[in-house]
Formats: structure tokens, sequence, C-alpha cells
């Protein structure tokens, strides 16, 4: 399923350091479980009813021999860079988003208004998480960004924003990685739709070498097609400096 592909995305290695900084209902933690042994799992989540529901998950499906290597932890992530700073090798913030089944069916009308506003500030909270999980990775670590939402706003605009006042933060080309050889499987969105409104416009001749080249690295896009249960998913990876 395309919810796999920022854990693939992360390339976890036996032994890491890993945080999962949005993780309720826990279901990268396991995927990350699977794809190798990191010394710790830290699983954190600052919403208490899903906090629950992520014990759950991982009681239920984690086998005995990995229970402890996994930690479940309740801060908010926005603040989790500065407690635990340059403390992970890989770091997920699979932010929450427009599109959050949540959002979608938990919305009575006088919720409503309430629910807009807390949309018109999700971009903010999101660049402040990966800002934190930037913080909390080592140099040379990795952060993936992802989210189940087709906004502009929320994706490439959020990487772009933290990029231009985090020098040491590198976007990263998962196009030749993950978008081509997965074409088969997935649909993918070109690129960067570079309607910017902060960036001055790009010449002709920089928007077909340079420019775009490095939009491409701002993430990628699986878009849904019809008739395929998968999708929207956006998914970005930054390397911090060494
Ligand atoms: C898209 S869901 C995560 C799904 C999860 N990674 C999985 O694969 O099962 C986003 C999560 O972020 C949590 N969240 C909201 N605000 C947060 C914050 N300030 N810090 C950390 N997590 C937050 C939400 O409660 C929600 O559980």
């Amino acid at each position: 399923s395309a919810s796999l592909l920022p854990v693939l995305a992360l390339q976890v290695r036996d032994g890491e350091k890993v945080l999962d900084l949005c993780s309720a209902p826990g279901g990268k933690a396991l995927a990350i479980m699977q794809c190798a042994t990191p010394a710790l799992l830290c699983c954190n989540e600052p919403d208490p009813h899903r906090r629950d529901w992520l014990a759950k998950t991982l009681e239920s499906f984690l086998p005995q021999s990995l229970t402890s290597k996994v930690i479940v932890s309740a801060q908010d992530g926005r603040y989790f860079g500065q407690s635990e700073a340059v403390t992970y090798d890989k770091v997920l913030v699979d932010a929450p988003c427009s599109n959050d089944r949540s959002w979608l069916y938990s919305c009575s009308s006088q919720q409503g208004e309430q629910r807009l506003r807390e949309r018109a500030r999700l971009p903010a909270l999101q660049s402040q998480l990966l800002r934190s999980a930037l913080s909390a990775v080592r140099p040379g670590g990795l952060v993936v960004y992802s989210t189940c939402t087709l906004s502009n706003s929320e994706n490439y605009a959020v990487v772009e924003t933290v990029m231009n006042d985090c020098p040491e933060a590198e976007p990263e080309d998962l196009w030749e990685e993950i978008a081509i050889p997965l074409s088969k499987y997935f649909a993918f969105s070109p690129a960067y739709p570079g309607h910017g409104q902060t960036s001055h416009k790009p010449s002709l001749q920089q928007q077909n070498s340079t420019v775009s080249s490095y939009h491409r690295r701002l993430g990628i896009l699986v878009v849904p097609q019809p008739g395929k249960t998968w999708g929207p998913m956006f998914l970005s990876r930054i390397r911090k400096r060494k």
C-alpha cells in the first residue's frame, strides 16, 4: 500500500535509533519494525485517546521479542527536538493533515468552523513538526516528512519553507529512488507544481535545469486513481548535513 512508502524511504537499518513523531494508530511503527530491528523505536503521540489506540496496536501486533525495543512517548511533537536534540538516526514525521480520516468522518456541522480554523493552522504546525524532527536527528541522519493530502500548502510548501531556514537540511531525490521504480504500481505526480508565492519566477532555462531538479527533490506525490484504494500520499526525505 502507498502508506508504506514513507517507511521505505526512511531506510531503517538494524541497530538504529528511530523516532516516529506522530505515531498513532501505529501502522507505520509496525511497518518500521518489519523492515529492520532498530536499537530503539520511540513512538510519540500527544493525543491521549489516539495514544491508547497506538499502545493497543503495538501490544497486539508486536512480537514479544521486540517489545523491549519500542517505547511510547506523549510529547507535543513541536518541542521534541528541543528535549531530545541530536538523538536519532532516523525520524518519521507522518504529519496530521487536512485529509485525515478523523477530519473526514467526525465533522458535525457545529464543528465545521472550528475545523476550518484548525485547517488554516495546519501548515504552521506541520513546519514546526518538521523543524523539530530536524533538531532531533543526528548530523548525517534522515527525516521523512509525509502526509495523506494533495494540498500543496501542506506538502511542498511546508518542505520549501523549512528548507529556506535550515541550511543544514538537504532534500533528497525520491523521484529516481521510488517514483520511477514503482511507477508500475502507483501514479506519481510529475514534479513540483511551481507556484510558490514568495519566490520570484525563475527563467525558463533555470526551470529546466537547476531549479526543477531542486524542486523535484522537495518531494513526490502519489495521486489517487479511480478504482484503486491508495493515495493521496506525499513524501519528502531530508538529510541533515554532517
Ligand atoms: C496521520 S496521523 C499518523 C498516522 C500514523 N503514523 C500511522 O501510520 O498509523 C497524525 C497523528 O499526528 C498526531 N498529532 C497531532 N498533533 C501533533 C503534535 N503536535 N505532535 C505530534 N503528533 C501530533 C495526531 O494525533 C495523529 O495521531
